[in-house]
Order: C-alpha cells, then sequence, then structure tokens
C-alpha cells in the first residue's frame, strides 16, 4: 500500500477562515451579540449548521427552523460575496511547492473539505483539476471530528487510512483524522493544535525534505 496527502480547504489551502469569520460575526451582530477570535476558533472545520448552533448558544439564542435556515442562507451570501473575489493569487504562500512535489512524483492527493462551497472555491483559485479526489460538505453527513469526510477520501485514492497524512488547520479536524489513525499535520498554532503529530504555523515552513521522510518511512 501506498502513501497519500489529504488537504483540508478553508484556512489550509486558502485563507477563507477570515471569511467566514466575519460572515458569521456579521450574522450575530444582526442578531444583537457578538462573540470572539476565540469563539471562532471552534467553528472552524465544523459544518454550517453545527456553526449557527454553537453560534446560537453562545447568544443564548433558539431560531424557529425557518428562521435558521434564513440566517444559514444569508451567511452564505454574505460569505460568498468575498469568495466571488478570489483569484489564483489567494492560495496561500508553500501551498503550490508542496501540491507540485506531490503531482511530480505521482503520489495520490485528495481535498477533504467539511464547506459545500469547495468545488466553488477550487475553481476560482484554479486547483479543481488539480485533485485525484474531491471529498467536501455535499459527500458527508457527519461533521469533523468525525473521520467521515477524510476516510472516504481515502477510500477513492485507494489508500489504507494508516497511510494517509492530512493538513489541517482546525482542532475538530485533526481530531478526526486521529480517529482515522491517520498522520496529522497541524497548520496553525500549536497551542490550538497540540494533538496532531507535526505543527507548523503555515506551509513556507514545510520543507520537502519533511514530506519526503514521510514518503520515506512508509517504505520501511
Ligand atoms: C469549513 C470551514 C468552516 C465552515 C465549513 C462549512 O470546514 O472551516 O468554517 O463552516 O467548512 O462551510 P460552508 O462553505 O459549507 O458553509
Ligand atoms: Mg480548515
Amino acid at each position: 500500500n501506498h502513501r497519500a496527502f489529504i488537504f483540508d480547504l478553508d484556512g489550509v489551502i486558502v485563507d477563507t477562515a477570515k471569511f467566514h469569520f466575519l460572515a458569521w460575526r456579521k450574522l450575530a451582530n444582526d442578531l444583537g451579540f457578538d462573540f470572539t477570535q476565540e469563539q471562532n476558533e471552534q467553528l472552524k472545520g465544523v459544518s454550517r449548521v453545527e456553526s449557527l448552533n454553537k453560534i446560537l448558544t453562545w447568544g443564548n439564542m433558539k431560531l424557529t427552523e425557518e428562521e435558521f435556515n434564513r440566517q444559514m442562507a444569508l451567511k452564505n451570501e454574505n460569505y460568498l460575496s468575498y469568495v466571488d473575489k478570489m483569484e489564483e493569487d489567494e492560495i496561500l504562500p508553500g501551498v503550490p511547492k508542496v501540491l507540485n512535489f506531490l503531482k511530480e512524483k505521482n503520489i495520490p492527493i485528495a481535498l477533504g473539505s467539511a464547506s459545500k462551497n469547495a468545488r466553488t472555491i477550487l475553481k476560482k483559485i484554479n486547483l479543481y483539476n488539480t485533485f485525484d479526489a474531491i471529498v467536501d460538505g455535499t459527500d458527508v453527513s457527519k461533521a469533523k471530528p468525525d473521520p467521515e469526510v477524510f476516510l472516504i477520501a481515502a477510500e477513492r485514492l485507494h489508500a489504507k487510512p494508516e497511510n494517509c497524512v492530512v493538513f489541517e488547520d482546525s482542532l475538530a479536524g485533526v481530531e478526526a483524522a486521529n480517529i482515522g489513525k491517520m498522520i496529522s499535520i497541524g497548520i496553525g498554532e500549536k497551542q490550538v493544535l497540540h494533538e496532531a503529530d507535526f505543527v507548523f504555523p503555515d506551509f513556507t515552513k514545510i520543507e520537502i525534505d519533511f514530506i519526503e521522510k514521510l514518503l520515506r518511512k512508509e517504505e520501511e
């Protein structure tokens, strides 16, 4: 069996985490409350429905089902207004280097995202045809930290979970990779992502040498 790599999208390949934050915060503010950057950490990697559930708890609010759905639609509309302006140059520094290396070596790669907008974003940044498999919020029924999204990705790459390496910026995503018995690489702060097998502040700090070591390890 062979190594395969799975990339989260938001906060790993592109910094859409900041757009999600702006859009969720506007929703909260419109409902009459606010939440902190720290609370926002808990929204990363989490599905749209789960995110709104959490936010409403913070604001001590309950919405009717109809209003809940309306607020989710408004949030997404607002979020997409930012996404719409995205271009290839929004790909985070260091990411192309790693993607190109894996492509050159013919290592299978997948996208594993909770977002229902993943395909739209990949098209905007010209990465739609880069991945051997795309698993997104439209394919899964269980939100991270459930490993479903990554397990489906592994299956589509014909790789054993133990041979998969996952790049994640969220705690929920790192947990999902760990529960799925995959190698987890956190992108962000060590304090937040302490459960990851490795943590890097961003992709510019990931040397090709490190990726090569991961590939060799599997041959041993
Ligand atoms: C990612 C992001 C979350 C977002 C979720 C759903 O995991 O990290 O912040 O809520 O996807 O995204 P969507 O684009 O479907 O609302
Ligand atoms: Mg993410």
